[in-house]
């Protein structure tokens, strides 16, 4: 079956179980499944009950997609999502993303926890996404090109969208959130990078690293899906202090940051919700 044959299969489900129609995703990373619980007339199901949908796997991913409103917007909130070392394909990490196109979502607001290349940018912090690097070998879209989700060759240069972009800040100085901008970086992981593999991504011009997010962006924008990403910094990539990592220690500050995030996200929500 084509991946635009199942996607439509699954969004027929989502669809089956929920009168709401999301003009707006949220694909939420670690230990931010809280949001959720802010949505009104919300409908939870469990990624393992959608036709064809990957399970998440990774520690404080919870594996579930909720519909519901958020003032008036018809919003979906992705809890959990897979990546690429959990050893899925690239077209079912960024298959949750088809559905959500095909749902009807026009914005995607996504978050990840990142390691620090730039010394300037510290654990607590957030940072929007301005563009990325792709450095996992990788694209979710090499194979034959499903003309229906997209066109076959399509334009990077504003894959971050910079509307969003300005409202995500907006958004952290109400809140009172440190904010900086910068490039993402993604490595496949599961280790984390290698002190000169950072000095090499700090030369190449990146201010982030993970091991996420690239994937679901590229899927995005090839259906013309406007994005949103924002890294909350959890600790500083290998080698740029004397400090080993820890995966403990990157849950703690994404848990520290949790509350001050989840409002940011409110907000932004309610300002993008306009743009449409
Ligand atoms: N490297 C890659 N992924 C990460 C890191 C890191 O330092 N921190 C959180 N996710």
């Amino acid at each position: 079956m084509s991946a635009l044959a199942e996607a439509e299969q699954a969004a027929a489900f989502v669809r089956g179980r929920s009168k709401l129609r999301p003009v707006l995703a949220l694909v939420l990373g670690s230990g931010l499944g809280a949001f959720a619980d802010s949505l009104k007339n919300a409908t939870r199901i469990p990624f393992a009950e959608i036709p064809h949908f990957p399970t998440a796997t990774a520690i404080g991913h919870r594996g579930e997609m909720v519909l519901g409103t958020a003032g008036d917007t018809p919003v979906a909130v992705m809890n959990g999502r897979v990546h690429y070392y959990e050893g899925y394909s690239p077209a079912q990490v960024v298959f949750p993303v088809r559905v959500l196109g095909r749902l009807g979502v026009k914005i995607l607001v996504m978050t990840n926890a990142a390691g620090s290349v730039n010394i300037n940018c510290k654990p607590g912090e957030l940072m929007i996404i301005t563009d990325h690097i792709n450095y996992m070998g990788i694209n979710p879209l090499i194979g034959l090109n499903e003309d229906q989700l997209g066109p076959r060759f399509f334009d990077m240069s504003d894959a971050y969208d910079p509307k969003l972009q300005e409202i995500a800040e907006r958004a952290c100085s109400k809140v009172g959130m440190t904010v900086r901008r910068g490039v993402y970086i993604a490595f496949n992981g599961p280790s984390y990078e290698t002190p000169a593999e950072i000095k090499a991504a700090r030369t190449l011009g990146a201010d982030a690293v993970g091991m996420s997010t690239v994937p679901e962006v590229i899927a995005a924008r090839h259906m013309g899906i406007r994005v949103l990403a924002i890294s909350c910094i959890t600790n500083m990539a290998a080698g740029v202090i004397k400090k080993k990592l820890h995966h403990l220690e990157v849950l703690e500050v994404a848990e520290k940051v949790k509350l001050g995030l989840l409002d940011v996200l409110g907000r932004v929500l309610a300002d993008a919700a306009r743009l449409q």
